[in-house]
This record gives structure tokens, C-alpha cells and sequence, in this order.
């Protein structure tokens, strides 16, 4: 019952924190958000609110009242819509960053424009649709000095850090195998939901097998040299519902990745739990976490020495960084306005990890046969 309690505490306080004051010597990053994004709230908005040096200062999107109506509803000072608007957005320059919640399709245009215009670029998952785009971007932001983050939240949160440390810590020994999970029921993306769209970078490869194959990566430590084996469901003819795919990594480590956007109901009537779980075995025992993606509503990580009893830790802070409620986008953010701060973050999510990220995924639809997502039709101007 209690820990019921402190989960609706959490999460209540999650989305209404107490509001940060401003610091008195050190201005603001003011972020500039394009599209009227529904995960905008949760991923930005809601953290910045605790954060003294984050403000959520400018909307756009193509639809003008769109975009006032979203400012109107979470107190945001500027609205830029229509055909201009997000170029108008970027060139704003009142604005420092810019956080990139558009279709994946448009990642790559709209990271070069604003990474063209001097914005720092805080861009959602996954980084674009392939990885020769990644790489570009990345390359942009480092020939103009800028801070270009993909948004895997998931990895600034204690949950990961606390996994990542026992499996470093060498008490289970080394990892044999993993198996990396992001599924959902049927019902809740809605049918004609984006993430369905392959023309704009859908696939649930695109939306949710690159949590399963970032997190495949970080807990086994090493890059998969091959994909063993894929299987899927489509939604349409290129774009995968459900993908099921093993990796053969140096050590023999195995890894299987497991990603649906709709899981069918079992036996056609009972819906399925969603699975966010991770399982790690190594060689003198295994972790298994529940939640590892959005650990701060509620997670566990449950560590079985072979032939011992198991523990079940909880990670919501660090010794010297967080509060409970804090979401893995508020960590987030904690490390972002650091970096743009010149300030050492607590976590980084390198430029190298985004490109293979990128290429582990375009690895999985080469050899599933249903090919890339298409690249951006954007040329950047070649002075860039
Ligand atoms: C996919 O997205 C494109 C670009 O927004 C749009 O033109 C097209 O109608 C969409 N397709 C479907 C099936 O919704
Ligand atoms: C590789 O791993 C498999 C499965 O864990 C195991 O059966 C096999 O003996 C291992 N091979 C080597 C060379 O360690
Ligand atoms: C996820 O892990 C939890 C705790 O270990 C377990 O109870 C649950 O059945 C797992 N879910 C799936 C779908 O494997």
C-alpha cells in the first residue's frame, strides 16, 4: 500500500513539480520546441518546470492555432505557425536550443537548419531515419561547436547507471546473453498513428526497437557483429508492427530485441501487460529490470547470483543528483543544460553511440528485407 503511495506521490509531483526560481547568475537556456508534439509535455515541458535554467519558451507548428493553442495550454510565451513557421522558430534570436520532436523522416532536415542557424539541438529518438544522416548532423554540430543530443532519457536515469554498474562491478561475471523489451498493447497508438508511416520513418524498429537495441548495447558493452535472425508482423507492406531479432556479439554473447506497437490480445481477447523488461544473464547469475525505459513511475531490478537468493534494488536517485520524482526526461535535461553550460554532464549519449544505434537498426531491416527507412530529400546547402 505504501509504495502505492509514494508511486501516485512520484508521478503527481512528476507532472506538477514545484517551480523552479531563475538563478540570479546564470541565464536561461530558452528552448524553442517545432510541432505540437503530444510527448513535448513529458519529455520537455514538465521537466523544465524544476529546472532554474531551462525555459520552454517558443511553439511552432504548421497550423497557427494549433500552435497557440498548445502555447495557451502550457504557458508558452511564443507561437510561430504556418508554412514558415518553424524556419521562423529557429531563426528566433531569442531562442538557444531546439528540441526536435518531429517525425523521424524530418529529424534530418530540421537538426541541419537549426544546427545551421546556431541552436543547440535536443532531438528525439531515433536519431533520423538512417545513419548516414546521424552522422551528419553530429558532424554539423561539432563543426559549429553546438550540443546535438539523440533523447534516449532512459540512460540518464539511476535505473541504467545502477544496472550498467552492477554488471561492471563484475560480482555476476561476464554477460552471455540479453534480451531487451519494448511492447504495448493494441489500442493505444492509434491506427493511423505516424509510427505506422513509412514514408515519414515509421516501424516499430524505428519508434521503440531503438530503446531495445541502445539498451542491448550498453548492458553487453559491446557492438553485435551480426544479426542472427529476424521475424516480424507488418502493419504494411514496409512497415513492421512487431520485430523479434537475435544479434551475435563478440564473447559469444547472444542478444534478442523484442519490439511491438500492438500487441494482439492473447487468445484474441486478453489484452497483453506491456513489456518493459530487460534481462541480463551473465555467467554467475542474472538482473532482471522491470521498467527500464520510464523507470520513475515504477520499476525494479532484481539481482539472482546463481544459486543464491535473490535482491530487488530500486534506483529513483543518485548519491548526489535527483529527487524521486524526477523522470528520466528530468535527468535529461539535468545533463543537456549542463553540457550547453560547459558544465561536465552526469551521463552523455555519445555522437558514436547514435550512428551505430542508427546502424544496428538499418542492420535489422537489411536483413528483415524490408530496407531502410527512406532518407531525407534535404540538401543541405553546401557551404555546411
Ligand atoms: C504518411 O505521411 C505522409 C507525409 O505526412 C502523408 O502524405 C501520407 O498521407 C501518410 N500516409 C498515410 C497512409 O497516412
Ligand atoms: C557460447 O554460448 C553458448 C550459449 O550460452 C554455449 O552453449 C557455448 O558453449 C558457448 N561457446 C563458447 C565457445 O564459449
Ligand atoms: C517483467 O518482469 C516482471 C518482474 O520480473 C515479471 O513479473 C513480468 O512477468 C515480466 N513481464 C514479461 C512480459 O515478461
Amino acid at each position: 500500500m505504501s509504495s502505492i503511495i509514494s508511486l501516485v506521490q512520484r508521478v503527481r509531483t512528476m507532472q506538477n513539480p514545484v517551480e523552479a526560481k531563475p538563478l540570479p547568475d546564470s541565464k536561461p537556456i530558452k528552448f524553442g520546441i517545432l510541432g505540437a508534439a503530444a510527448i513535448a509535455p513529458s519529455a520537455l515541458i514538465d521537466p523544465a518546470k524544476s529546472h532554474p535554467e531551462a525555459v520552454v519558451y517558443a511553439v511552432a507548428a504548421r497550423s497557427h492555432d494549433r500552435a497557440a493553442a498548445f502555447a495557451k495550454k502550457h504557458n508558452i510565451e511564443k507561437v510561430f505557425g504556418g508554412p514558415n513557421g518553424y524556419q521562423e522558430l529557429i531563426d528566433s534570436p531569442e531562442i538557444d536550443a531546439i528540441y526536435n520532436p518531429l517525425p523521424n523522416g524530418l529529424h534530418y532536415e530540421w537538426t541541419m537548419k537549426a544546427l545551421a542557424a546556431g541552436k543547440h539541438v535536443l532531438l528525439e529518438k531515433p536519431a533520423a531515419n538512417t545513419a548516414e544522416e546521424t552522422r551528419k548532423m553530429f558532424e554539423l554540430a561539432d563543426h559549429k561547436g553546438l550540443v546535438l543530443l539523440e533523447a534516449f532519457h532512459y540512460r540518464f536515469h539511476p535505473v541504467a547507471n545502477r544496472v550498467k554498474a552492477i554488471i561492471e562491478s563484475g560480482e555476476l561475471g561476464p554477460v552471455k546473453s540479453t534480451k531487451t523489451s519494448l511492447a504495448i498493447p493494441r489500442g493505444i497508438m492509434k491506427p493511423d498513428d505516424i509510427r505506422f508511416n513509412y514514408s515519414i520513418g515509421g516501424g516499430a524498429l524505428m519508434d521503440m526497437g531503438c530503446y531495445t537495441i541502445n539498451a542491448m548495447r550498453y548492458f553487453a558493452g559491446v557492438e553485435p557483429t551480426s544479426v542472427l535472425s529476424v521475424e516480424h508482423d507488418l502493419d504494411s507492406p514496409q512497415v513492421d508492427r512487431k520485430t523479434v531479432a537475435k544479434f551475435a556479439l563478440p564473447g559469444n554473447i547472444t542478444s534478442t530485441i523484442f519490439c511491438d506497437l500492438a500487441m494482439p490480445p492473447a487468445l484474441k481477447i486478453i489484452p497483453q501487460l506491456p513489456d518493459i523488461n530487460a534481462t541480463i544473464e551473465c555467467e554467475k547469475g542474472r538482473i532482471q529490470i522491470m521498467n527500464y525505459v520510464m523507470p520513475t513511475a515504477y520499476h525494479s531490478i532484481t539481482v539472482t547470483p546463481t544459486g543464491k537468493k535473490s535482491r530487488v534494488e530500486k534506483a529513483y536517485t543518485f548519491p548526489d543528483l535527483g529527487e524521486p520524482w524526477w523522470s528520466s526526461y528530468r535527468y535529461q535535461l539535468e545533463a543537456f543544460i549542463n553540457k550547453v553550460k560547459g558544465r561536465p554532464p552526469h551521463v552523455w549519449v555519445t555522437k558514436e553511440d547514435s550512428i551505430k544505434n542508427m546502424e544496428v537498426i538499418e542492420s535489422v531491416y537489411a536483413k528483415s528485407g524490408l530496407g531502410s527507412r527512406p532518407k531525407s530529400e534535404y540538401v543541405p546547402p553546401s557551404s555546411e
